[in-house]
């Protein structure tokens, strides 16, 4: 497509490029001139590369984030570093970049319940995010292992239910316990924090809380919630049989719980969760129905995982997370709801990387970058894109974040942004050669492609591969 050097490099492609002869210098101190022109397609931005200096046009502000992105990309890996430390002008490629993305939700699930992440670790996550041109941030805050979000009307959330005494390791079937306490919460000053920082990079943070499946950790916290039995933060992986008691108190408790996340998360969605309710009966799912008409009572659209389909109708406007298969998206988009692509067979990227004995604590379907790169999403109308999944029970620590996570996530931004056809024999030497350097450069700890490092093993850990 393009004839000058450099361009090749860029992830995602540009859709389109023109070139112009030679090299242009940038001076480090020198800021693009920015310029917002609501005519072009959302997210999209304009480029121009010339002597005289880098211009950006964008439709909007996250069009002009995705442009600084791919001015980074153009100047190399060091401009991926912490602090500059390139002496002398960038030299760039003189040229035009115009591009624009091809699904609206570019989405990435960080699961904070399982395995919590510092708020600086959370923050990072999104810089990750940013530099792969994805937009939305979908925490994970709740579940049978952990309360993060703070709601000062109930203390007890985070005073009990953001702690547990221990955790699993490896198998979800097994006796093995760490014997170490883990837990953490965020505040809202936190997350009002991890909110506007994220915005400013052009990423929406869509907050979930799960109900009435997930929901252990808040009835420890709250016992009367689970229908009174005592019950400690699960240390367990896996489904726990402690659901919510789907009682008008359970209601109006949860209808608090909702109101103070809306004060903290502009989204206009918000996660309700919904997924693997052991035992669930019309009245826990007419549960979920009130929490999604609780939400678009007040002007925000509910995110649940596919199972909410089975309950009674929801708003029209709750949009479906389908994980489990793609007839999930094809009913809910029946239904007349917009979905969110999210299969658990091709973008959960908790599942193991190869079949090799070395991968670290294998878990689920063996899924390749090879595998994520080479996944076609249906689109369709109701479809708004698509979202990768880092759920967190094997993954206790940032750096086992960053292992599960990359490079396929790179593979995955590809799928969300590009259009056209894919070719994996192009994107492995663009990846291994100019892309992996940049995560090099932020000290992004990825899966080497031709497998983990010594350390970065788990001898011993077995699994749960499927
Ligand atoms: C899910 O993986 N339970 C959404």
């Amino acid at each position: 497509m393009s004839t000058v050097p450099g361009f090749g490099a860029l992830l995602p492609r540009p859709v389109s490029v023109r070139p112009a002869p030679g090299e242009c210098l940038l001076d480090p101190a020198a800021r693009p001139e920015v310029v917002l022109v609501p005519e072009l397609p959302a997210e999209g931005y304009r480029l121009e590369i010339g002597r005289d200096g880098v211009r950006i046009t964008a439709a909007d502000a996250a069009g002009a984030c995705h442009a600084e992105q791919t001015l980074r990309q153009l100047k190399g890996p060091d401009a991926f570093r912490a602090a500059n430390i390139h002496s002398g002008p960038w030299r760039l490629p003189c040229g035009v970049v115009t591009d624009h993305p091809r699904f609206r939700w570019r989405g990435c699930l960080l699961d904070v319940a399982r395995h919590f992440r510092t708020k600086a670790e959370v923050l990072r996550f999104t810089d990750l995010l940013a530099t792969h041109k994805l937009n939305v941030l979908h925490l994970h805050l709740t579940d049978d292992q952990g309360w993060r979000p703070e709601i000062p009307r109930y203390p007890r959330l985070t005073a009990v239910g953001a702690w547990r005494r221990e955790s699993m390791v490896g198998r979800h079937d097994g006796p093995e316990r760490d014997g170490r306490p883990h837990g953490g919460f965020y505040t809202r000053a936190d997350l009002r924090e991890i909110v506007a920082y994220a915005a400013a990079r052009g990423i929406t943070v869509v907050p979930e809380i799960d109900v009435p499946g997930h929901s252990r950790a808040a009835i420890a916290a709250y016992p009367d919630l689970g229908g009174g039995a005592e019950v400690d933060v699960w240390t367990s992986w896996g489904v726990s049989a402690e659901v919510l008691d789907p009682s008008e108190s359970t209601m109006d408790f949860y209808r608090s719980v909702f109101d103070e996340l809306l004060e903290i998360f502009p989204a206009p969605v918000i996660g309700i969760g919904g997924d693997e309710v052991p035992g669930a009966t019309a009245a826990h799912r007419g549960f979920v129905a009130r929490i999604a008409e609780h939400l678009h009572a007040r002007g925000r659209r509910a995110l649940g995982w596919d199972e909410v389909l089975d309950g009674p109708p929801l708003p029209s406007d709750t949009i479906i997370g389908a994980w489990r298969d793609g007839a999930a998206a094809a009913r809910a988009a029946a239904a007349g709801h917009d979905v969110v692509l999210c299969p658990e067979r091709h973008v959960y990227l908790d599942h193991r990387q190869s079949a090799h004995p070395d991968e670290p604590v294998p878990a689920g379907f063996v899924r390749t970058l090879a595998d994520v790169h080479g996944w076609e999403p249906e689109a369709g109308p109701h479809v708004l894109g698509v979202q990768a999944q880092v759920w967190t029970e094997h993954l206790d620590s940032v750096r086992r974040v960053d292992y599960a996570a990359f490079p396929r996530l790179a593979a995955f931004a590809e799928v969300a942004w590009s259009s056209g056809r894919r070719d994996y024999t192009e994107f492995l030497p663009r990846l291994r050669e100019h892309h992996l350097p940049r995560l090099d450069a932020l000290g992004v700890e990825y899966r080497p492609l031709d497998g983990p490092l010594p350390w970065q093993t788990r001898p011993g850990v077995q699994g749960r591969p499927r």
